[in-house]
This record gives structure tokens, sequence and C-alpha cells, in this order.
């Protein structure tokens, strides 16, 4: 038995539905373990195409059980919509989906707040999905969260109800100039009664079903959100989301403790991408970063927003590794690259006053203004899409694996060549 963590060790979109669903196989249990539906993860299932927001992408796998953690925050209606879209498909999720009672509620007002925050800041926007991520977090932390353990259909939730939402009317018409609608109370209890009574079948302490597991023997696959440098603490704040996307997530979003965990596999696109605002040192502004977002077919799974593009960047990679404890590496979209002349590999940057930084540093206004050192490899000029063999990969993809593992002291135990399951390398078994 193992228990492995896959997390995005970028600015997300990393590719990891992907390697999910491919683990999936082999996995009993996936468990989510923070985030909601900002995250789209794009899965390939014969010729169909999925976009899962909140439900593990392991629910396609018919003997896998897929959890949604205390540490995610979910919008119920949202997670019906999923869960019904899933059942059209022939996806029966009753039996395998476990949603945490510990859960919070993304509720409308957060989904208000969001917005209107962010038309607030102007240019100091962050660029968030709009799906009320962090105002629901803020509630969370600031004990006036609501979760799925505590909705009842009495007068004392009803109060509460009503506090919540009147503040909240407050806020976004005296603080944030929302010039309405508002939000009536009586719709969100009643509302909120309504996605309760429909989902409780899928209720429970998943904390209890994933100790079961692990104590079986079985697999448990945990599966990340977003990415590294997403994070709460340790990505480029306050360009972030607001859950702690690293590895150590997993331990207080899926309720386990670290000692039970056996391997931690880092997702790294071949390239980098970024939506939403925020300093991205190796960001291309050029024809290849063109190129790189036409060819990758960039575009956010979730809002349908651009990607930005630029070059690997292995200094970013390093504190990746650092902060997760990283111990495989899964290297997606290495085709993207087939048809560069040359690549480019940042292994440190330089800031306006020339100091040297082997890796990302903290300071916003230093994040800023970093200038990639770059390492120049040949490019293949070659086909490696849809190669499944490593030696059958052209001489020169193999040496950009190479000094990617080099710099970054990590093998990469998967590389996938296509969007497809099929198209993968599988260099050593996860499980
Ligand atoms: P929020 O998570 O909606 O609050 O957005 C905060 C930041 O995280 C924004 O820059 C978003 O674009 C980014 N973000 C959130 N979810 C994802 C994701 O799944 N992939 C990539 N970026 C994301």
């Amino acid at each position: 038995m193992s228990n492995v963590i896959i997390i995005g060790s970028q600015w997300g979109d990393e590719g990891k539905g992907k390697i999910v669903d491919l683990l999936s196989q082999q996995a009993n249990m996936i468990v989510r373990f923070q985030g909601g539906n900002n995250a789209g993860h794009t899965v390939m299932f014969g010729d169909k195409t999925f976009i899962l927001h909140l439900i593990p992408s392991g629910i396609l796998h018919e003997n896998t059980k897929s959890v949604i953690g205390n540490g995610m925050v979910v919008d119920p209606g949202e997670l019906l919509k999923e869960i019904a879209g899933l059942m059209e498909m022939g996806i029966d999720c009753r039996g395998r989906l476990f949603i945490s009672d510990a859960a919070n509620l993304i509720m409308p007002y957060h989904r208000l707040l969001d917005g209107a925050r962010e038309a607030r800041l102007k240019a100091n926007k962050i660029g968030t999905t709009g799906k009320g991520i962090g105002p629901a977090y803020e509630d969370k932390v600031g004990r006036c969260g609501i979760r799925f353990a505590d909705i009842e259909n009495n007068s004392v939730f009803k109060e509460k109800i009503d506090l919540f939402v009147s503040d909240k009317n407050m806020i976004l018409k005296h603080v944030l100039n929302y010039t309405g609608p508002y939000l009536d109370s009586d719709q969100v209890f009643e509302e909120l009664n309504q996605f309760y009574s429909k989902l409780s079948p899928y209720i429970c302490d998943t904390t209890e079903l994933v100790a079961r597991e692990i104590e079986q023997g079985n697999h448990v696959l945990f599966e990340g959100a977003q990415g590294t440098f997403l994070d709460i603490d340790h990505g480029t704040y306050p360009f972030v989301t607001s859950s702690n996307t690293v590895a150590g997530g997993a331990c207080n979003g899926g309720g386990v403790g670290p000692t039970q965990i056996d391997r931690i596999a880092g997702v790294v696109k071949a390239y980098t991408t970024r939506v939403g605002e925020g300093p991205f040192p190796t960001e291309l502004f050029d024809d290849i970063g063109r190129f790189l977002g036409k060819e990758g077919n960039e575009f956010g799974a979730t809002t349908g927003r651009p990607r930005r593009c630029g070059w690997f960047d292995a200094a970013l990679l390093k504190k990746a590794i650092r902060v997760n404890g990283i111990t495989d590496l899964a290297i997606t979209k290495l085709d993207v690259l087939d048809k560069l002349e040359t690549l480019k590999i940042c292994v440190a940057y330089e800031d306006s006053q020339g100091k040297r930084y082997d890796t990302l540093p903290s300071k916003q206004s230093i994040q800023k203004d970093l200038t990639p050192i770059y390492e120049e490899l040949p490019g293949w000029n070659a086909v490696s899409s849809r190669i499944t063999v490593y030696d059958d990969l052209p001489e020169n993809a193999k040496k950009y694996i190479a000094r990617i593992e080099e710099l970054l002291g990590v093998s990469a135990c998967i590389i996938s060549t296509g969007p497809k399951r099929e198209e993968t390398i599988i260099r050593s078994e996860l499980f």
C-alpha cells in the first residue's frame, strides 16, 4: 500500500487532471483537500472530455471512491450541477462520492463579495475566478463560516443566516459600493436547506473513511488543485488563492497525519503558465509566448481566460521542491515544445541592483523586479508527441528532461506527451 499526494508545482494548470486520472486506475480512493470550483481539471475519457471543478477525477473509475475533503470550500449548487452532469454521462456518484461534513460552504454572498471586491481593487486586482473562494475561506478562519455539519432547518440556524446575510449586505452596500440586487435571507435559508437535503446522502465524517482505507492497506491519492505559487503562505502573495495548495495541505484538508504519506509527486509543465495577475519572471511577450499559448491550448478550464506563457523556471521549481517535499516529478506537455529550435531554462534571477537570487524571494517588490538568468539548450525539432517509451524520445528532449532533473535533484517518474491517457511515458510506478 502507499499513499501519494499529487500537487501542482507552478501556478496551477500543470495538467494534474490527466496525471490523477492515470493514477486513479490504481488508487482505491481519491481525496481532494483544498480549493473549490476555482479549479478545473480537464480529463479525457475515451472520446469524451470532462471538466471537473469539485469532484475528484477518480469518479470516472468505477471502483474508486472520491472524497471532497474538509479543507475544501464547496458551492453546493455547483456541486449538484456537477453530480447531475456526470449522471447524464452515465457516471453515478451514489455510494462513491463522499463529502466532508466539516467542509465549509461557499454562500451566495461570498460570490457577490468576490466580484465586488475585485471591481473595487481596479488596478490592484488579484484576477480571481470570481467563484467566492477568498471570502468563503475568510469566513472559515473568522469562525463565521457554514459547514455542512451545522445546517439545520430550525429557527436557531435561521437566525444565524439572517445575521450573516444582513452583515454581508451591509458590507456590499456601504463598503464596496455594490448597487444590488441584494440577498434575501429567507431565500438563502430555503435554498441552503434544499441543497442540503439533496446532498445529505453524500455527507459524512470523511476522515474516518480515509483512515479506514489506509488501515486496510489500500492506495489513497490526495489530489491537489491550483499550484504551489498560488499557495496562501508560499505563493506570490497577494496574487494567490486562499488555501494551502502545497503538499502539507493534504494533511489538514484531507484529515491525515504526515506519517501516513509515502510519496509526493509534483506535476510540472515543460514550460510555465499562469492565469490571473501577479509576478511571473519568465513570462514571454513575444512570438514564442504566443506559440506556447496556441500549441499548448492555454486557456483556463474554469474561466476560459488565456494563460500567460513563458520558459521553464527551475529557480521557481527549487522552492516548490523544498516547500512540498517533492519526491517525484510528473512532467507534462513535453510535446508542446516539439517545434522550437532553442529552449531556455531559468536557473536563477537578478534584480535591478544586480543582486542574484537562486530561487524566488518572498518580497513582493523584488518578485516584480526579477530578470531571469537563462541557460540555453538546443530544441529537438522532432515529434515527441504520443511517444510512450522514454528511449524513443528525441535525444535533445531526453537532454532537456535530464537537465531539469539535475537542476531540481528529483527524477521524473511520468512524462506526458499528449492529452490522452495512453500518451504517457511511465518510468517508475508511484503506487
Ligand atoms: P481565486 O482562487 O478564485 O480566489 O483566485 C486567486 C488566483 O488564483 C487568481 O490568480 C486565479 O486566476 C488563480 N487560480 C485559481 N484557481 C486556479 C486554477 O485552478 N488554475 C490556475 N489558476 C487558478
